[in-house]
């Protein structure tokens, strides 16, 4: 008897290595450890012996049955986590950022005409030693009007329909002038810098009008600068963009922060001068606006009048954009339309 029990632990033991699925196991541990398996046929067995065989062999035959379940459980694990790792490599997802998302039908996102622009735009004056600033859009009332020399009683802060928060004292930059003064804050003369970004005027809407749009704030400030300096620097700057000469206007305009103060016209690139709804059928296209910096302004910024002056200017990239595209309608800009922005990818 007790033979066959080292013969069915044998058995036992090499097959139990082979077993590979949890079903293959649980019939495995049935044909061994079961009602009817091998073991209990042996053990009925028993009635024949003596009582000291009876004793010894169940014993014998206890130690084997404790020695079985604990291979089996083991056994029955290592399935357990081959299993779990077979899953694993079977659903196993890349997730490193390739190239390849074009293969899959998809297309590379093209950036928008305003972000491109913009950018060429900073490109030119990082060529000419400009720095690049960046200002709130959320702003206080003093660096958007106060300190640029517009009190609060001055009519000018009407001439830009301004989104208050209620608290009255923020407000969404109605202009990028704000850079202006936080340059100036952090700078010391002589500097120049832009600072492009998104202002925001309560404005009814038309194709050339739109209550978010974008502009480019300049300023130099230095010693001995002149108007002159600023009339070749931005007739130097307007052929950089339109890569061509184009016909430029400058006339008086009245912004309270430099004085004396210009207004820049350009020739409507979309009608070539003969009028459409972008120009407003006038043939010409308000560029920026520039002027000297008032000793206000410079002294708000904690630079010296005395010592230092210099000439700031604001130019719409919106327009811009529409004249270098041919786009004729500034909504397209903000439409989320990705039709429309896939069109420049080429450009
Ligand atoms: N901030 C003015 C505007 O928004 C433009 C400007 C900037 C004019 C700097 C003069 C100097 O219209």
């Amino acid at each position: 008897m007790l033979q066959k029990l080292e013969e069915v632990k044998k058995e036992f033991e090499s097959g139990i290595s082979s077993i590979r699925s949890l079903p293959d196991m649980a019939q495995f541990k049935a044909d061994f450890l079961g009602k009817k398996g091998k073991l209990n046929a042996l053990m009925s067995g028993m009635r024949d012996l003596a009582v000291e065989e009876k004793k010894a062999f169940g014993s014998k035959a206890n130690e084997v049955k404790q020695v079985m379940l604990a291979a089996i459980e083991e056994q029955g694990r290592k399935i357990e986590v081959e299993q779990i790792n077979a899953k694993l490599e079977k659903n196993r997802q890349d997730i490193s950022w390739t190239d390849k998302i074009t293969d899959l039908g998809q297309q590379a996102a093209g950036l928008h005409p305003i972000t491109k622009l913009t950018r060429e735009l900073e490109d030119i004056f990082l060529s000419m030693g400009f720095d690049i600033l960046d200002g709130p859009h959320i702003e206080d009332e003093y660096h958007n009007f106060e300190a640029l020399n517009i009190p609060e009683s001055h009519p000018a802060r009407d001439m830009q329909d301004t989104f208050w928060f209620k608290d009255a004292e923020h407000l969404l930059r109605t202009h990028t002038s704000n850079i202006q003064i936080r340059g100036m804050e952090q700078k010391k003369p002589p500097f120049k810098f832009v600072g492009p970004g998104k202002v925001f005027r309560c404005e009814a809407l038309d194709a050339s009008h739109e209550a978010a749009f974008h502009q480019l704030e300049g300023m130099m400030v230095g010693r001995d600068i002149s108007v002159q300096h600023m009339i070749h620097f931005l007739r130097t700057l307007l052929s950089e963009i339109f890569k061509k000469d184009i016909n430029v206007r400058l006339r008086p305009g009245f912004f309270p922060f430099v004085e004396p103060g210009f207004e820049l016209d350009y020739e409507c690139m979309l009608c070539g001068g003969k009028g459409c709804p972008v120009c407003k059928q006038v043939g010409w296209v308000e560029g920026l606006g520039c002027g000297m910096v008032h000793p206000n302004v410079l002294k708000a910024g904690g630079v010296d009048p005395n010592e230092f002056n210099g000439f700031a200017f604001g130019m719409g990239i919106d327009r811009l954009t529409m004249m270098r595209y041919h786009i004729d309608d500034v909504r397209h800009f903000h439409s989320g339309n990705l039709q429309f922005s896939e069109q420049f990818k080429a450009y």
